[in-house]
């Protein structure tokens, strides 16, 4: 089974708190999604595989540790997905960026791929798919499942705020993904809102509401 890694660090606690303020407008919003999520990738990165190489410091020889592998590939889940990269991307700038966009059917309320576009050799990759948000979980099952269907097997999930049923419905739908995330919350509401949550993530970073 994944784990569940709550990544609550004083500073993440207290930006966290800004976003979830309903009177944070959309430019400081954006900012500080983005700086946690560069905080996040901090943690998400840790098990990274080294190699050592040998280089010339201004006083002698040495071995010293480089990150080795195959490059990463952030996946976004559209549209609030978006609002994580550029923040992952601070700390990892050569990673690559894959995409996902999945729209809710309004009969089935289920997640529909209307789009995907992902990096070559992804099957030899570690993938972190990126999403503010694990309410009901539908999304996250969703875009893991499109991601494995083009050969993804590595894949860690990143989130800000996660529901208690968003957490079990991905560790019951991909039991060997790994989920980070700044906080769990209470419970979701009548409309499948986070409690507390911070309301559309969407709509906050873009200002759409
Ligand atoms: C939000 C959020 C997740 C999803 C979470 O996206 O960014 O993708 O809801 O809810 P779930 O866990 O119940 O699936 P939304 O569907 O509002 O689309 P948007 O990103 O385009 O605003
Ligand atoms: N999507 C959001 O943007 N916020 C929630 O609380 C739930 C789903």
């Amino acid at each position: 089974m994944g784990t569940v890694r709550t990544i609550d660090h004083p500073l993440i606690q207290h930006k966290l708190t800004y976003i979830r303020d309903k009177n944070t407008g959309s430019k400081e919003f954006r900012e500080l999604v983005e700086e946690v999520s560069t905080l996040l990738a901090y943690e998400v990165t840790r098990e990274l595989p080294l190699q050592e190489i040998e280089i010339e410091t201004p006083v002698t020889k040495t071995r010293a540790q480089t990150i080795t592998g195959k490059k990463l590939v952030i996946v976004p889940i559209l549209r609030a997905g978006l609002g994580m990269v550029d923040g992952i991307l601070k700390l990892i700038p050569t990673a690559k960026v894959g995409h996902v966009g999945l729209y809710r059917d309004p009969e089935t309320l289920e997640a529909v791929e209307y789009y995907c576009k992902l990096p070559v050799e992804v099957e030899n990759r570690e993938l972190i798919v990126v999403d503010p948000m694990l309410a009901t979980g539908g999304s996250a099952v969703a875009g893991i499942d499109s991601v494995k269907e083009r050969g993804a097997k590595k894949i860690k999930l990143v989130c800000l705020i996660a529901a208690p049923e968003g957490l079990e419905k991905v560790q019951q739908a991909h039991p060997e993904v790994d989920i980070y995330t700044a906080a769990v919350d209470e419970k979701l509401n009548d409309h499948a809102y986070i409690v507390p949550g911070l309301g559309d993530a969407g709509d906050r970073l873009y200002g759409t509401k």
